[in-house]
């Protein structure tokens, strides 16, 4: 690493999270705590001339080719370094027309098209690849309800990625191998976590705190000139994959395939290579549904079983991310938002109410409910549990 980037990452694990976190209390103490706008400038300026001090140097550096891992890395703290600039209004994507910082964009866009990702940070940097020094791993503030969420989006997405990469292998060894169960059994186990690991952060996170002191670094920002949506925990290939292998969702229908389309970027690339295969493969319902004839062998009837639950539980985990963490963390709060700030409630743009209905569909595609108006797997679902059952 070079005495630049490394100067870069000390700054963000210490002084940038000082000033984050004091602006954050700062906005706590008033009684409209959304309001950003002409609050704290002092430390505001510190955090945009300090960031910037540092940019500027890797920028006339122009070095990044340190490998993969370094320039993502390196992309990631510009990107909580804008992202940050954002939330404190030091930007703001609907006043402009091309980020005011230069520098800082300039670096990202250079970093972000050389390794075939966006130029902002990503739901990756602050979880899955976030290095913890000494126990620390990065983030913008210090606050606990900060270090909650991302513990167990961590933990969420690493279950997903396990029960992904389980389907995955029956791919090729095909639903009536003597392994298929064993694999759909660890794809249920995964699942089952997931689910744990949704209810413990629904539990524990403080609605507030992650209404008005985490989520606004979510938003999207602009970099260079063009507007980036928000990082969200679904920025990886294995739920999709999910999605799709189980049959539950459809590569070839158009709110779907968009999602993809406008995902692909948000991803490491490796996450990237995965979703492009998995969307050239049969799904493993359709297999069963077209092993219909050997429906009375003891392998159909033990792997369909598994396979039914593990749709069943997949759909949980929608249901539970739907109905519990976005209904209590997002739409909830935003009912009591002050209207001047509700354009500026989701992490990827839409209109609130948009973006509710979009992951309300999602929710009914991965838990097969019966829809007249979208394409649902109730029907073939019924089927199966129909042939296993007698
Ligand atoms: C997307 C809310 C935690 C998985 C989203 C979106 C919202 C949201 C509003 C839509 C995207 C956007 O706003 O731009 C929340 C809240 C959470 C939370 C409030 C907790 C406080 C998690 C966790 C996971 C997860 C722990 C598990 C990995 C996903 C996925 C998507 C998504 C997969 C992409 C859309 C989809 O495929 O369903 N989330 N989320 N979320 N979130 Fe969460």
């Amino acid at each position: 690493m070079s005495n630049n980037t490394q100067a870069f990452d000390e700054w963000l694990r210490t002084r940038f999270v000082e000033i984050n976190s004091q602006l954050e209390a700062t906005y706590w103490q008033q009684e409209d705590k959304a309001s950003v706008e002409f609050v704290g400038e002092q430390f505001k300026h510190q955090l945009e001339t300090e960031g910037n001090a540092h940019i500027r140097k890797l920028l006339a550096e122009g070095n990044t080719d340190e490998g993969f891992d370094r320039a993502f890395d390196l992309l990631g703290n510009v990107g909580l370094f804008m992202a940050a600039c954002r939330r404190h209004e030091i930007t703001e994507p609907s006043r402009e027309t091309t980020s005011p910082l230069v520098e800082a964009s300039a670096l990202a866009m250079h970093i972000g098209a050389s390794i075939g990702v966006t130029p902002r940070f990503a739901t990756a940097h602050l979880t899955t690849h976030n290095k913890a020094v000494n126990g620390l791993y990065k983030r913008f503030t210090d606050l606990p309800d900060e270090k909650l969420f991302l513990d167990y989006n961590t933990k969420g997405i690493l279950a997903y990625k396990r029960a992904a990469d389980a389907l995955l292998k029956i791919q090729p060894l095909g639903i009536s191998h003597p392994l298929c169960g064993e694999l759909l059994k660890v794809a249920k186990q995964a699942l089952v976590d997931v689910i744990e690991s949704n209810t413990a952060l629904y539990n524990q996170l403080d609605t507030e705190r992650f209404f008005f002191c985490v989520r606004p670094y979510y938003k999207p920002y602009r970099v260079g000139k063009e507007i980036y949506r928000g990082a969200n925990a679904g920025d990886f290939a294995g739920i999709n994959v999910i999605d799709m292998l189980l049959g539950l969702c459809f590569a070839n229908e158009p709110s779907y395939s968009q999602m993809l389309v406008d995902k692909f970027l948000y991803m490491m690339p490796e996450d990237q290579q995965i979703l492009r295969e998995s969307m050239r493969m049969p799904s493993i319902m359709d297999d069963f549904l077209a092993a219909g004839d050997t429906r009375h062998s003891p392998w159909f009837k033990t792997n369909a079983k598994l396979f039914i639950q593990v749709c069943k539980l997949h759909g949980d985990t929608a249901i539970g991310h739907h109905n519990q963490l976005v209904s209590k963390f997002i739409a909830q709060p935003a009912q009591h938002m002050q209207q001047q700030h509700m354009n500026k409630v989701t992490a990827s743009g839409p209109p609130l109410h948009l973006l509710l209905d979009s992951l309300e569909q999602l929710r009914d595609r991965r838990a097969a409910a019966k829809r007249d108006d979208i394409r649902t797997r109730y029907d073939d679902l019924a089927q199966l549990k129909q042939w296993v059952s007698n």
